[in-house]
């Protein structure tokens, strides 16, 4: 036999070394070479090349005349997983959906099978039994399910002769860690695995134009567990996440070759599977009628949608030497600029204050536009001053203690309108918008000062 040679292939992206190292010279991270054994030569060609289709497909034309045939997208019954991806599944189309585990990936893949009772839809299990599954789909949804099938594999080979066999409408692979194909020796969930399984499907999917949805997991760091190569090969890309001790969970397109990365959809997990949010506003804003210090209501937008977000604070003196400063759903960094800012250019002593910051329901919000709403409640934390609960505020704090313009500001005052806010704050610095035309009461300021005489006079 052969002596099979081994090379070292970095876990993050992909690039091999013929022996190990510590730091990528590619990617820059460290420790990431694991030894992989290399492939030799070509793989069989036992799974369906075409040399005839490739031969057509590879003559130029003027890109005016290519031709087109209008597909139309797969609608997949859930209105907010439509929205993420533009507007349904293309057929032919490699979707990776990434997630923390136990965040619902499953569950969602599930749900949208079990509604999509005009397709076949083939659902590979690489990680839970045709059993476990019909449970869960029992959880679900009271339909029979007739047209979902379920397998539980994890050989390529076998999963592209069960496509084969049941020639579905749609294909859902979970987890694509799990996939083995013969011929590599390395481990299921390696880098050569990863490429070499989703390359194999990818060329199935082309084919057949079937649609997609792979299942991957996340790692510790947050990214995409395994390699970049594999984000490089689908054509979506979607993130389903969320803080697990709340039942939101949002799901944000990351690369979208179909369509806009800039919208979200956003689910509430049950007991009976995940209910899209369609008015999240509503649902993130506590239901209390008290005025209460330490709360600043938020005009924020995510993804395309405007909505309505508590942010919550507490400010109080410090039992050690150095303050403790803890932000949960905004980022720390940004938290403390804003307290610098508020003692620099606000004249509040916060130096020896201790600093929690919370955004209501577990979101994770990077819109900057909630800065004032950030500032507004550590103050009124600090001073025990309550904000007005009809009063929302949005815009972004430089680092003069200026409020900067916010994009899409009639949007978010027409949201406080609806949702019944009798007053917002909005930037000075948003012009040439007609503020006349709402009814509820626009402020405009400049610097923090002028917002705050707004807030707590
Ligand atoms: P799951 O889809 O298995 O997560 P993933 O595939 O991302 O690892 O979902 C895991 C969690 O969802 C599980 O901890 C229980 C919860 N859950 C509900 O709350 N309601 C439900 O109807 C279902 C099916 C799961
Ligand atoms: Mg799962």
């Amino acid at each position: 036999m052969a002596k099979s040679k081994t090379v070292f292939v970095c876990q993050n992206c992909g690039s091999e070394s013929p022996k190990w190292i510590g730091k990528c010279y590619s990617c820059g991270e460290w420790n990431t070479y694991v030894e992989e054994i290399a492939i030799v030569g070509k793989q069989s060609g036992s799974l369906s090349a075409s040399p005839s289709s490739a031969s057509a497909r590879t003559k130029p034309v003027p890109v005016n005349e290519v031709a087109v045939d209008q597909v139309p997208r797969i609608d997949t019954r859930i209105g907010e997983f439509n929205r993420v991806l533009g507007g349904g599944m293309v057929p032919g189309a490699l979707v990776l959906l990434g997630g923390e585990p136990g965040i619902g990936k499953s569950t969602l893949v599930l749900q949208m099978a079990m509604q999509l009772t005009s397709h076949t839809v083939l659902y590979v299990s690489g990680e839970e039994s045709p059993q476990q599954i019909k449970l869960r789909a029992d959880r679900l949804s009271k339909d029979q399910g007739a047209h979902c099938l379920v397998v539980s594999e994890t050989s390529l080979e076998k999963i592209i002769n069960h496509i084969d066999n049941t020639n579905p409408g749609l294909l859902i692979i979970d987890s694509v860690q799990t996939m083995e194909r013969e011929g590599v020796e390395s481990a299921p969930g390696s880098v050569s695995q990863i490429r070499e399984c989703t390359a194999a499907i990818l060329r199935v999917a082309k084919e057949r134009s079937l649609p997609v949805l792979l299942i991957g997991h996340i790692n510790k760091e947050g990214s995409l567990a395994g390699p970049k190569v594999l984000e490089h090969m689908v054509d979506v890309v979607l993130q389903f996440e969320g803080d697990r001790h709340y039942m939101y969970r949002i799901l944000r397109s990351i690369k979208n070759r179909f369509g806009s990365t800039s919208e979200i959809g956003i689910f509430e997990m049950q007991g009976n599977g995940l209910r899209e949010v369609t008015n999240p506003s509503e649902m993130l804003l506590a239901h209390q009628d008290e005025d209460m210090s330490g709360i600043a209501i938020a005009a924020a937008i995510e993804g395309m949608r405007p909505f309505l977000i508590e942010v919550q604070a507490l400010a109080s003196t410090a039992a050690y030497g150095t303050p403790q400063r803890s932000s949960t759903g905004f980022d720390l960094r940004r938290l403390n600029m804003l307290l610098a800012v508020l003692e620099k250019r606000a004249g509040f002593k916060l130096a020896a204050k201790d600093v929690f910051l919370n955004i209501a329901g577990g979101l994770r919000v990077s819109d900057p536009a909630i800065d004032l709403s950030v500032v507004s409640a550590v103050l009124s934390s600090n001073t025990d001053l309550s904000v007005s609960r009809e009063v929302c505020l949005t815009g972004e704090v430089g680092l003069s203690g200026e409020i900067r313009p916010v994009t899409r500001i009639e949007q978010r005052i027409g949201e406080a309108e609806k949702l019944g806010f009798k007053t917002i704050v909005v930037p000075r610095y948003n012009k040439g918008i007609d503020f006349k035309k709402f009814d509820i009461r626009v402020v405009q300021a400049g610097k923090l000062e002028e917002a705050f005489k707004q807030l707590f006079a």
